[in-house]
């Protein structure tokens, strides 16, 4: 079959029906190229609810099953990190393009063959970090990134903030213990590992300097601060993340340079440019959301159909799991 016929639909299996599986059938439904088409999860519940809200998907009984399916161009992988890399392995098998959520794995020895296996063997695969479509990782790249003419000066400093009242957040409360326990989740990886994705795509890699978590005493549940000072690009990065407050999810992150700064608020559907000259907004929160949406499926179906996109790869998600376990370990 080619996968390159104009106007076709692309069909999608989804493997992990919980949290982000639900997120992504949803924004999937309606959508002109891509299409859910099969699913599987390893909780049966998880798959008969999920039949019931799309009643014209079909169940495969097991991940193999799922991914031998007729007429599949792309696997969408939805668990929590342990199996990424197995999956993805499995799915390249049957020549599938794979969209992967983050953390990418925390197996780095797996990951690494992986890669190999990509650049080897010409495969297709990326990893969702959503903000690698947002306008405001564009308007950091033309202000700072490699090829910028500096609008804002030299960039001399980037500060990042997260703060959760209560950790997991109230949307990923159904999520499994996976996501409250430090061997797997945490928001410095689950949080946290977007905005280093961000940083290293726009500066080259990050090194850690200095970084302190604290955890609870109980021995199993994940860190509830975060500071950490790190250098990317020649320049210094502030973090602080913690467990506190009144606001369910909050994060900012601000980009000093000479002339002014950005600042991005909240996922980046708050965009301050502030220059001598006054602050200039880049547009309408929920207009950069949907925006960055529509444009993620669209670099999903350039990377199915082999064509050049801006979804991170797997090399590049690596790198950022490495600074965010490097965040850990200190
Ligand atoms: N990109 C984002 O913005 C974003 C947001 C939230 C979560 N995530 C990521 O998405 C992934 C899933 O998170 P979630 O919040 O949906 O978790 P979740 O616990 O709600 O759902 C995970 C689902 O995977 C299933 N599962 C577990 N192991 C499996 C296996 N081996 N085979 C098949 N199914 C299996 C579970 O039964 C469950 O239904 C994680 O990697 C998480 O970090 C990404």
């Amino acid at each position: 079959m080619s996968n390159r016929d104009d106007g076709q639909r692309l069909r999608i299996g989804v493997i992990g029906l919980g949290v982000m599986g639900q997120r992504m059938l949803a924004r999937l439904a309606g959508h002109e190229r891509l299409q859910a088409a099969w699913v599987w999860d390893a909780d049966p519940a998880a798959v008969a609810r999920t039949l019931q809200t799309y009643p014209q998907l079909r169940a495969a009984d097991s991940a193999a099953g799922l991914i031998a399916s007729e007429g599949l161009h792309s696997l969408y992988i939805a668990t929590p990190p342990a199996p990424h890399m197995a999956l993805t392995e499995l799915a390249f098998d049957a020549g599938l393009a794979v969209f992967c959520e983050k953390p990418l794995t925390v197996d780095f020895e797996a990951a690494r063959r992986c890669i190999a296996r990509i650049e080897r063997e010409g495969r297709r695969a990326a990893v969702n970090f959503a903000l690698a479509s947002s306008p405001g990782l564009g308007l950091l790249q033309t202000s700072f990134g490699a090829a910028a003419k500096r609008p804002l000066g030299e960039l001399t400093a980037v500060e990042l903030e997260v703060a959760f009242a209560a950790w997991p957040r109230p949307w990923q409360a159904a999520a499994g213990r996976w996501l409250a326990e430090r061997v797997e989740g945490g928001f410095t990886r689950e949080v946290l590992s977007h905005f280093i994705f961000v940083l290293q795509r726009v500066l080259g890699p990050a090194t850690v300097q200095a970084s302190a978590a604290s955890y609870p005493a109980d021995g199993i549940g994940a860190e509830t601060a975060l500071r950490a000072e790190l250098q990317a690009g020649g320049v210094p990065v502030r973090i602080t993340g913690a467990v506190a407050g009144e606001v369910a999810d909050r994060n900012r992150m601000l980009w000093r340079g000479a002339a002014g700064e950005i600042e991005l608020g909240q996922w980046f559907s708050e965009v301050q440019q502030r220059r001598h000259d006054g602050s200039r907004p880049l547009g309408d929160a929920a207009l950069l959301r949907n925006a960055a949406q529509a444009d993620q499926l669209q670099q999903w179906v350039a990377m199915i159909e082999g064509r050049s996109h801006s979804l991170p790869g797997y090399a590049e998600s690596l790198a950022v799991q490495q600074t965010i376990e490097a965040l850990l370990r200190r």
